[in-house]
């Protein structure tokens, strides 16, 4: 029940340095793109938190709805013994649903890359939940990390939560679930959250807020460009831009430049047109058919899915094949 991240890479600097790489090489391209890394500084937390709140923003509460109505099915889809390995543990919320509803769990593994909000997270979780053995792991989730050790008779189960699958290009989405599947080994399992397609417009809504919160987000990591390496991006020579291309089945998140610029990012003079963008973040909306693709080719089968009464979204339960 130790609260103390397990170590598993010191690399904290390695990442900053490359992270930089990709910002200028993003930039220099055409069309321009920027990592979605650079929304979660401690400011693009808080204003994701409040996204997650948002009338318009439907994902966070519908899945909740989903989790907290179907916690008992999935408790016996997965059966006792089990150990919940998060991907991405954040402020691990939902997870309670499961850890409430999975009365025998063996361990709570939440993974994250965040060290002290693991750390929190992890004590506040023991204590909510005395019977469960908490193992926090401090990695990447996206690159290969050690599991801590766990009872032979446990049975591995991946969670991943808030669509986050979506935020990947369906190809990097299968490459994700297969080292998802090594981890949970032959008999273990996922639930995963997936956002369905739906009537654009509502998408767009979602993406477009009257509050302006997720313009607001968007913009935050020119923000942070300028604080991590000097840069001169103006907040307000640039507008949130998001919209559904529907051929890609994907909202696309851009930042468009209102006037035609230059502007300094680690020494370099990188040059917008007017009306120019650059692409931030991608969320793909899955049905049926593409959620079995993906699945698919990730090792994984689609084994059961529960949705809301708007069928707006998807807890789905994978298991190997
Ligand atoms: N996975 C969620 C989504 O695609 C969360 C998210 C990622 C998000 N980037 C975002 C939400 C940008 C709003 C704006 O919706």
């Amino acid at each position: 029940m130790t609260a103390s991240p397990h170590r598993h890479r010191s690399a904290g600097d390695v990442a900053k340095r490359s992270l930089r790489d990709v910002v200028l090489e993003g930039l220099r391209a055409s069309p321009k793109t920027l990592p979605a890394a650079l929304f979660y500084d401690a400011r693009g937390a808080a204003l994701f938190e409040d996204i997650t709140r948002l009338p318009e923003y439907y994902l966070t509460r519908t899945e909740h709805d989903i989790l907290l109505r179907h916690a008992g099915h999935l408790a016996d889809l997965v059966g006792p013994k089990a150990a919940i390995i998060e991907f991405g543990s954040g402020a691990a919320i939902k997870v309670r649903h499961l850890l409430r509803a999975f009365r025998e769990a063996c361990a709570y593994i939440p993974v994250d890359v965040s060290r002290e909000q693991l750390h929190d997270v992890a004590a506040e979780r023991a204590l909510e939940f005395p019977h469960v053995p908490v193992l926090p792991v401090w990695a990447d989730y996206t690159e290969p990390f050690d599991l801590p050790e766990i009872p032979d008779t446990a049975r591995r189960i991946g969670f991943f939560p808030g669509s986050t699958i979506g935020n990947l290009h369906p190809d990097e989405a299968s490459a994700f679930l297969r080292r998802v599947r090594d981890c949970v080994g032959d008999d273990g399992g996922l639930i995963l959250g997936v956002d369905r397609r739906k009537n654009p417009r509502l998408l767009h809504a979602a993406y477009n807020d009257a509050a302006g919160v997720t313009a607001e987000f968007n913009l935050n990591a020119l923000l942070h460009i300028n604080r991590e390496w000097h840069a001169t991006f103006s907040k307000s020579a640039f507008r949130h831009r998001a919209f559904f291309n529907d051929a890609e089945s994907r909202i696309e998140m851009h930042l468009e430049a209102i006037s035609p610029q230059h502007v300094m990012v680690g020494g370099e003079s990188i040059t917008f047109a007017a009306g120019e963008t650059v692409r931030t973040e991608c969320s793909y909306k899955y049905d049926r058919a593409r959620l079995d693709r993906v699945v698919s080719a990730g090792g994984f089968r689609v084994s059961e899915l529960f949705t809301d009464a708007q069928q707006w979204f998807w807890v789905v339960w994978l298991e190997p094949v």
